[in-house]
């Protein structure tokens, strides 16, 4: 395995490459980075699919031996972690972690500032991050791109109560806003509101061009009835790409 430069994964920005090719390159970066865990360590497990990947593996090192605890950024990441048999703690339990992994929707090489939330556990996410020595992010190629908050949308969680009028403070020029939709469950009504694990909805916010990201984030950050938004920004210490020659890692640089 060796490092990456910023050029290197770029022309897979955006392109449609086929799922199991993707879900290979994902299982391939998980595989790699979970080596990274030492015995005892207390490990923040993120949330997706790539995520998930990751605690197949982990699960197969616990079963050889490895002592470690798990702290989840989801529910669902925390049922299926304890039905593979990975110790679980709370994470007001520790008092810190010693490293994380997660999954992401977009990374910018080579400062590692990347959007996440797709899967609506950004908040979760952003406070076992804040609460881990180290950070690793796992991705395939098709994840890295020049741009934040274009090709995806940066996921805002709000507090349901007025989220109307926190959608309006919100609103900016060539900004589109949408309110996130639960994913298809027979029997929902076709508008019902996606619901995060602290029950907040999220709005989607989509550029036309790309945006000043530090501006955008604190702008955000500071509107009343925002809980929290999906831009991970000097919050990672390094991301596995899995990609057509492998994995690959990249540590933060300026
Ligand atoms: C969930 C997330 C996910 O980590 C992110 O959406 C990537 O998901 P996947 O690994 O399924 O592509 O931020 O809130």
């Amino acid at each position: 395995m060796s490092a990456s430069g910023p050029g290197q994964f770029g022309q897979f920005a955006g392109q449609a490459v086929d799922e199991a090719t993707q879900t290979a390159w994902k299982h391939a970066a998980a595989e790699a980075a979970v080596r990274e865990v030492s015995d005892g360590a207390i490990v923040g497990l993120g949330t997706g699919s790539t995520a998930e990947g990751m605690l197949h593996a982990l699960a197969a090192r616990v079963s050889q031996g490895l002592r470690m605890r798990g702290v989840a950024t989801s529910e669902r990441t925390q049922t299926l972690a304890q039905s593979l048999g990975i110790p679980m703690a709370a994470l007001d339990e520790v008092d810190h972690l010693d490293l994380s992994f997660d999954g992401a929707d977009e990374v910018i090489l080579p400062t590692l500032d990347l959007l996440k939330g797709r899967g609506g556990a950004l908040l979760r996410e952003k406070l076992v991050a804040a609460s881990s020595r180290y950070r690793i992010i796992l991705v395939d190629a098709t994840k890295i791109t020049r741009t934040l908050g274009v090709g995806a949308a940066i996921p805002v969680e709000v507090e349901t109560f007025g989220w109307r009028h926190t959608a309006a403070r919100l609103a900016a020029p060539g900004c589109h806003i949408t309110r996130r939709a639960q994913l298809a469950h027979p029997g929902d009504p076709a508008d019902a509101p996606f619901l995060s694990d602290g029950g907040h909805y999220i709005l989607d916010l989509l550029f036309d061009q790309p945006p000043d990201i530090p501006a955008v984030a604190a702008r955000i950050k500071a509107i009343t009835g925002v809980v929290e938004h999906g831009l991970f920004l000097g919050m990672t210490e390094r991301v596995y790409i899995g990609g057509p020659d492998g994995v690959r890692y990249a540590d933060r640089g300026r």
